[in-house]
């Protein structure tokens, strides 16, 4: 039981949207129940659909069964704690949006913290963040506190121009950025292995390791999303942000200590020391037919909704590097496509080989394989480290084996992503959340390579992405770590 959480009132701005449907609501149903705060979080649907509270309550128990939620008692929270306002497109009064969370703090009797979800498409952000501000929800007796979703903005200009609105009238303190794999708790589990566990710090530096991959794979395509994958493509959808998001955590100092934002300041300066990305080191790729767990599935250019020439890339693959003390020279390869092979996020850090092989006659050149660390965020979270013994007999021969540990096998079921985002908004802890400057900072990054659109190279799907890559990318003619020889 969590002591943290105020009485409050949740609104969810594109509240029978589908991201309310399938995260939302389950999540923050899930979370009042495990941690039993039924009586302290109200919700609130806002949309433009003609509803009723009997005919919301009826929608959330729907989305909360399809979530697989039907065994908890549903029935008291829905028809107790779950209202709807309605809020036109063609005439939006957010006015009429205040005055229904005052009637219903009075009802409830709550002492007046808000927390607004902006579960909209992100064009609609600006209109309802000032909708908000003018008619005075950006203050209220209690807290405050305004979540908005990727993508923020779309480029360097657009980001700026989003979170000059927001600052227009909401304070930083009072915005949550949310990039959901933020809230994987492996994700968040690289702090705990990097800060608790000095013998892998003492080694986390250009003195000992040789390179850094970080690779979001994706089996899924674009599905029924061309609308804005086609005007985004990986390098917006996936590595702007998530991926970013992961090496600032893999590559940051460590903070003075673990407050929100000495977290967040670390991470900022790493994304502020990435070099800028050469044009000839990235490799983009696009998914053809192919099969996917022995299902054929289209091409990209077949997928719905997509144009019959479209440059869009599906998959990317890039080097960077770090300029810090702590970096320089060591290379970072990130690659996410979609139509991979598997579903895989997983960072891996090749160790150096020893400065000398004293082992001649082990093979017919004397090499030693790298010590590799695979930490997997999922499906499988977990980490292994692969390092060499000898292997049983007369002659001297090297082995490479694996010390494994799966998150699974002890703790059992993560909490999803939204529970611990939700949760650290009720709560007000910012620290998952990403900071209007680390936005900037890594816009600004990736801002430059927006306007090339070089043909992408073609992969069949089901396979890791374009046979160029490795080459491409000079990963000093090794193959990636984590493929097929990766379990
Ligand atoms: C989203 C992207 O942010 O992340 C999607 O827009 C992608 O294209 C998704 O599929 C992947 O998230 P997860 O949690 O399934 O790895």
């Amino acid at each position: 039981m969590t002591t943290k959480v105020d009485r409050h009132v949740f609104v969810i701005f594109g509240g029978t949207g589908d991201l309310a449907r399938r995260k939302l609501i389950p999540s923050l149903y899930r979370l009042i129940t495990e941690n039993d705060i039924a009586d302290r979080c109200v919700l609130l649907g806002v949309a433009s659909g003609d509803l009723d509270d009997d005919a919301y309550r009826a929608w959330a128990r729907r989305a909360l069964e399809d979530a697989g939620l039907e065994d908890l008692d549903l029935e008291s929270w829905c028809d107790d704690n779950v209202h709807y306002q309605q809020l036109t497109r063609e005439a939006p009064s957010y006015d009429e949006v205040r005055r229904r969370i005052e009637a219903i703090e009075a009802d409830h009797e709550l002492p007046g913290n808000r927390a607004f979800y902006l579960a909209l498409p992100p064009p609609v952000f600006p209109t309802a963040i000032t909708g908000l501000g003018d008619a005075g929800l950006n203050e209220s007796p209690g807290w405050t506190r305004l979540v908005i979703e990727k993508p923020i903005g779309t480029d360097l200009e657009s980001a700026r121009k989003l979170n000059e609105v927001v600052h227009e009238f909401f304070d930083e303190s009072q915005v949550y950025r949310i990039d959901h794999y933020l809230g994987k708790e492996t994700v968040q589990n690289l702090l705990s292995f990097r800060f608790a566990n000095p013998m892998f710090e003492s080694v986390w530096n250009r003195d000992r390791v040789e390179s850094i991959e970080i690779t979001v794979a994706e089996d899924l395509g674009v599905g029924t999303r061309a609308g804005y994958y086609e005007s985004a493509g990986a390098l917006r959808d996936m590595v702007q942000n998530h991926l970013t998001q992961i090496l600032a955590l893999v590559a940051m100092e460590p903070p003075i200590s673990f407050d929100a934002d000495q977290i967040r300041t670390e991470k900022v300066k790493v994304i502020e020391a990435i070099a800028p990305i050469r044009r000839e080191n990235i490799v983009y790729g696009q998914y053809e037919a192919g099969e996917i767990d022995g299902t054929a599935v289209p091409g990209y250019l077949h997928e719905d909704g997509v144009a019959p020439e479209s440059r869009i890339p599906t998959f990317v693959g890039l080097k960077l590097e770090v300029d810090t003390w702590r970096w320089r020279g060591v290379p970072f390869y990130l690659r996410t496509g979609k139509r991979l092979p598997k579903r895989l996020t997983q960072i891996a850090v090749t160790f150096q080989r020893p400065p000398l092989c004293i082992f001649h006659g082990h093979r017919d050149s004397c090499v030693v394989d790298p010590n590799v660390l695979l930490i997997t965020l999922q499906p499988d979270e977990g980490f292994t480290l692969s390092f060499n013994v000898k292997a049983p007999g007369e002659t001297f021969a090297l082995d490479s084996q694996l010390l494994s540990f799966s998150h699974s096998d002890v703790y059992g079921r993560f909490p999803d992503a939204y529970q611990t985002l939700i949760l650290d908004v009720i709560e007000g802890d910012q620290t998952l959340f990403v900071r209007s400057d680390e936005v900037d900072a890594s816009w600004r990054l990736y801002d430059p390579l927006l306007d090339y659109h070089p043909e992408p190279y073609r992969y069949e799907a089901g396979t890791w992405g374009p046979a160029t890559l490795d080459s491409s990318l000079a990963l000093g003619g090794k193959a990636w770590t984590g493929d097929d020889s990766i379990e």
